[in-house]
């Protein structure tokens, strides 16, 4: 048995990937593996304290390298303690968000730089997604999905911060054209939930 699939899923917040990621859960055990599905900053009992820390709204003096290191604090963790062993046992890993995540929100978006994908390379370990979906949705759409009194400290963020990031996440996928498939996120669901399955079958067909 190999090594499992690892698939994450980016973009900004509101462009529908917690959706696309059950649907393609239901593709994935339907054609006959095993699919764990988790979620970053969190996925462990530690990740999800250092996720509460990081979002809550009250939190507003975290210091931005602070911020970074929590989250690849909860990158590391998550990593040890439920990716690899997953992916160990030949399962396939679906997650929402992981290091480029970080790399556009702090490192560009909060001008931290290139310590963030060093830090990043420490937290993950050589563990590193096989495939990568960026749902591509203006972030200004996206922010009027999520009801004000429901958005998370690093939602609040004003517009031009997002703008940032989803900039941030057009450079990640023009660095890594083999890895990041951009989704244009702006269509229906089964549109997008049918070219990410296309991807997914094209993968497995090249790696069995
Ligand atoms: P979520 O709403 O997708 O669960 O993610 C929580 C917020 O955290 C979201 O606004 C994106 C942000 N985030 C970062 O800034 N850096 C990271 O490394 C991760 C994983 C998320």
């Amino acid at each position: 048995m190999g090594r499992g699939l690892f698939i994450t899923f980016e973009g900004p917040d509101g462009s529908g990937k917690t959706t696309q990621i059950e649907r393609l859960k239901t593709f994935i055990i339907k054609k006959g593996y095993d699919a764990v599905l988790t979620r970053e900053p969190g996925g462990t009992k530690i990740g999800e304290k250092i996720r509460e820390i990081i979002l809550d709204k009250n939190n507003t003096e975290i210091d931005y390298m602070t911020e970074a290191l929590l989250y690849a604090a909860a990158r590391a963790q998550h990593v040890s303690q439920v990716i690899k062993p997953a992916l160990e046992e030949g399962r396939t890993v679906i997650c929402d968000r992981f290091m480029d995540s970080s790399i556009a929100y702090q490192g560009f978006g909060r001008g931290l730089g290139d310590s963030v994908r060093v830090i990043n390379e420490y937290a993950v370990n050589s563990c590193f997604p096989d495939i990568t979906f960026l749902m591509k949705l203006d972030p200004q759409i996206g922010k009027l999905r999520i009801k004000a009194e429901a958005q998370d400290r690093l939602e609040l963020e004003k517009l031009d911060y997002h703008k940032k990031v989803f900039r941030a996440y057009e450079e990640l996928e023009k660095t890594f054209p083999e890895r990041i498939i951009g989704i244009d996120a702006s269509r229906s669901i089964d549109e997008i939930s049918n070219e990410i399955q296309f991807h997914i079958e094209s993968l497995m067909d090249k790696l069995n």
